[in-house]
């Protein structure tokens, strides 16, 4: 295990689309996912995809919001995946990202889709989700599209330093730092 260098905002390999894997059972890719998720976890963060880390492959992991009477997160990863809008609706909410420390931004995202993917052990996850856990694989998987979430900001007013995050909206339990 490792914890690997973030690549932040400007650097190439976060504005150009990922390549697929082609064998997601593959050791290498093993290593990297936990690679990614120590990373992610000492960044610390919420989701992390392999650009950000320097490699250009179509992988993320993330971890859901809270859920059930216990509040359990689950860590997800994804190999080659793809999503769609179940429904035309947005919300805005506050992003962070790794790659663009220090900054916050209010996003608008598709507020239900369906994402599907495949796992490390070659079987493949297919989801319908919403509200928090949909902003987080819009976000991650934006990034395996060369896409960091400025890009899908309306106004760049809402584009503003963590530090001054107070003066915008009450801290919120759910920032998410991607
Ligand atoms: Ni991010």
């Amino acid at each position: 295990m490792a914890i690997l260098k973030i690549a932040r905002m400007g650097h190439p390999v976060l504005a150009r689309p990922a390549d697929p894997v082609a064998d997601p059972t593959a050791p290498e890719i093993r290593q990297l996912v936990a690679d990614m998720v120590e990373t992610m976890i000492d960044a610390p963060g919420q989701g992390l995809a392999a650009p950000q880390v320097h490699v250009p492959l179509r992988v993320a992991v993330f971890l859901t919001p809270p859920e059930g009477p216990e509040g359990r997160r689950q860590l997800v990863t994804l190999v080659n995946p793809r999503w769609v809008p179940l429904a035309e609706g947005q919300d805005r909410a506050w992003e962070g990202c790794l790659s663009v420390p220090g900054l916050r931004g209010l996003v608008p995202r598709y507020s239900r889709i369906a994402y599907e993917g495949i796992l490390p052990d070659g079987s493949r996850i297919s989801r319908e989700v919403e509200g928090w856990h949909a902003r987080v694989v819009q976000h991650e998987l934006d990034h395996l599209d060369g896409i960091l979430y400025p890009q899908r900001m309306t106004d760049l007013k809402d584009l503003i330093f963590e530090t001054e995050f107070k003066h915008r909206a009450a801290p919120s339990a759910q920032e998410l730092n991607e």
